[in-house]
């Protein structure tokens, strides 16, 4: 099963992903995930894309569609979950040819509705683990032991670069003008159901499953 998971900065996306990667032998393909990589390497790719990254703004469509393409190469039994890609109409249709080349295709797209009021308190709350990428919030979702991976136990806790408000609301702004638009176009395909991201990460969890079961 290949699964997009739509939605602003902060709606959970990430969270989500790294839940059904647990649950269902899924494969998380979080474009972000690959840049901040590329970035920490200091590829040339991750310098081309460092300061726009940190201005809010998207990265060119040939950039993040060649990251996808790369890991389409392989297959998965599990399936995909595209978290962050696609963020515009080229990467859709992108997108449904990468699928179609290796016989593959997508099953559904599920938009996570939050109210942006809701963001940016949960962007720049944000934390995650520098070793396992575990999710965290200051305030939502804390590790049982201060400072400590539930998953892991590493202790080396990160917060990204663009998580302040300033970027957070540029961030708002290229989704609405860029990637919001994906929205009509795939319920005009049938493939679009939405869940309800301002829920409980355990509820949002189960609206999930009940949509891929
Ligand atoms: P990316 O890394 O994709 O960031 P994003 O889309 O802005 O999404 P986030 O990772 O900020 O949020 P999320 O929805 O995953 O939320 P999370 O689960 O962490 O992209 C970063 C940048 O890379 C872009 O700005 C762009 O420059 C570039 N880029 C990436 N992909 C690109 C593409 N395809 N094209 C062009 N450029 C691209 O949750 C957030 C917080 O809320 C956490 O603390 C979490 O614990 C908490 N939380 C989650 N769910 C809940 C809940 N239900 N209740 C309460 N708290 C919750």
């Amino acid at each position: 099963m290949n699964i997009i998971l739509l939605g602003p900065p902060g709606a959970g996306k990430g969270t989500q992903a790294r839940h059904l990667v647990e649950e269902r032998n899924m494969v998380q393909l979080s474009t972000g995930d690959m840049l901040r990589d590329a970035r920490t390497s200091g590829t040339e790719m991750g310098k081309v894309v460092a300061d726009v990254m940190d201005r809010g703004e998207l990265v060119t469509d040939e950039i993040v569609i060649g990251l996808i393409r790369e890991k389409l190469e392989g297959t998965h039994a599990g399936g995909f979950i595209f978290d962050g890609f696609p963020r515009t109409l080229a990467q859709a249709d992108a997108l449904t040819d990468l699928l179609a080349a290796t016989g593959a295709k997508l099953d559904a797209v599920i938009e996570m509705q939050v109210d942006d009021a809701a963001l940016v308190a949960r962007v720049t709350g944000r934390f995650t683990c520098g070793d396992c990428g575990e999710v965290y919030h200051d305030v939502t979702h804390r590790p049982a032991a201060e400072g400590v991976c539930d998953k892991c136990g590493s202790t080396n806790m990160k917060r990204r670069a663009d998580d302040n408000e300033e970027s957070l609301r540029q961030r708002l702004m290229e989704y609405y003008k860029k990637t919001s638009p994906l929205i009509g176009y795939y319920y005009a395909k049938g493939q679009l159901r939405t869940v309800d991201g301002l829920a409980e990460i355990d509820d949002v969890q189960q609206a999930i499953a009940a949509i891929l079961d």
